[in-house]
């Protein structure tokens, strides 16, 4: 080795130290974070991302890979950030993990993205890793959930949650035709996740509905469980639903024939929904005894079971229209143009500028009087699904 190679490899040895020193004394809730890439020409050899040449760096955080939903949410968002002519780092937080999903957030902040786009698990878990983007001029866009206790949110891409809930309590009181009949009819009510703030908002759309009957006594709710608290499902997860669904049929004597008649559950969304259905028909329910059971999502297995005469409507919301709107949102930004917003969230600690899209309800058949679009319209027809994605 001669006398510059010895000195060269000296100022990387010296240089990777003060590096590594830099890094270590950083904590997780240090608001100075920038990019820790060292610049090109000194970089050494690491798994550090290549720079981009051209685009920009998105970083796509999806809660969980466990529901289908998000699997499409990212591809769609991958996908269209990267027609737009951008990097993609798409990360999902394992099962519904808090700490993995607050550690992929930090790694791309670290990585010096530009953009991060992130449906929060636990929309108040992410304060430190977004503050840190804040403060290294990261765009932070609320993806369909909305990020809670922060400033640092840049803009929310949602669909009308509250309207979500309308749809699905509407749909109960057109399908038992609350407003004419004197009932008394039995429902029950399973919401999502108490972390995840469009809980709230699906739940007290429905209710607001539903609330005037049930306080008329033209609905009952044998558990008492109409509270948001009282119906939540944790991690809206299908074996959660399927076992509160199991001890409710039990403690209230609920049969499908000579026992307490179930008429309604008011499901938040599909996978609640699923776990519902799969504990009625364990327990004897067929497509003909089945009580309305709404949804949202328009996962595949669900609307095999629409099909299958197990559940009552799903509200659908596009993902590739949200995936859309995220890119066009992005795009305004990265040009420094207006960009488009319809409301705002108050998210605990600023208003977030918010674009809402419009989700619709399905049915298998669809009812052009009531406004909801038939499958195959809506998911065939549309491209979004092919036949035997939804063939049981
Ligand atoms: C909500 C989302 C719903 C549903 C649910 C469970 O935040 O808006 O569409 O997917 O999470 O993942």
């Amino acid at each position: 080795m001669n006398k510059t190679k010895r000195i060269l490899c000296l100022a990387l040895v010296l240089m990777l130290a003060f590096s590594f020193a830099a890094c270590s004394s950083k904590t997780a809730d240090e608001p100075t974070a920038a990019p820790t890439v060292a610049p090109e020409t000194t970089a050494p050899e690491t798994d550090a991302p290549p720079p981009v040449d051209e685009g920009k760096r998105v970083g796509i955080s999806m809660p969980t890979q466990s529901l289908q939903r998000w699997n499409q949410d990212g591809d769609y968002l991958k996908q269209e950030f990267e027609a737009a002519g951008h990097t993609v780092d798409l990360q999902y937080g394992g099962d519904n993990d808090v700490p993995t999903q607050v550690a992929q957030v930090d790694q791309m902040v670290a990585d010096g993205c530009d953009v991060i786009v992130i449906a929060a698990i636990d929309g108040s878990s992410l304060s430190a890793p977004l503050a840190a983007a804040k403060a290294a001029g990261i765009t932070i866009i609320s993806y369909d959930r909305l990020l809670l206790n922060s400033d640092a949110v840049d803009y929310y891409a949602t669909f009308n949650n509250v309207k979500v809930g309308t749809l699905q309590g509407t749909y109960i009181e057109n399908a038992l035709d609350l407003k004419n009949a004197e009932g008394p009819f039995n429902i029950e009510f399973f919401a999502g996740d108490p972390g995840d703030s469009n809980a709230g908002y699906f739940f007290q759309g429905a209710i607001d509905v539903l609330k005037p009957y049930l306080d008329s006594g033209v609905l009952v709710c044998p558990s008492g469980g109409t509270e948001f608290s009282q119906a939540a499902t944790a991690d809206w997860n299908s074996a959660n639903a399927q076992s509160r669904m199991e001890n409710i049929i039990s403690q209230n004597s609920y049969a499908p024939s000579g026992g307490t008649k179930l008429d309604a559950v008011m499901c938040s969304n599909d996978s609640t929904a699923f776990g519902v259905e799969t504990a009625l028909v364990a327990a004897g329910w067929t497509k003909d005894t089945m009580p309305i059971v709404t949804g949202q999502d328009c996962d595949k297995a669900n609307v095999i079971n629409m099909k299958a005469g197990l559940q009552s409507m799903s509200v659908f919301k596009d993902t590739r229209t949200l995936a859309a709107r995220v890119v066009t949102m992005v795009t305004a930004i990265l040009e420094g143009a207006a960009v488009e917003t319809t409301t705002t969230y108050p998210n605990g600690t600023m208003d977030v500028p918010t674009f809402e899209c419009d989700p619709g309800v399905v049915t298998v058949d669809g009812d052009s009087a009531l406004g909801y679009q038939s499958v195959q319209v809506a998911l065939l027809d549309s491209g979004y699904y092919s036949e035997a994605d939804i063939t049981g």
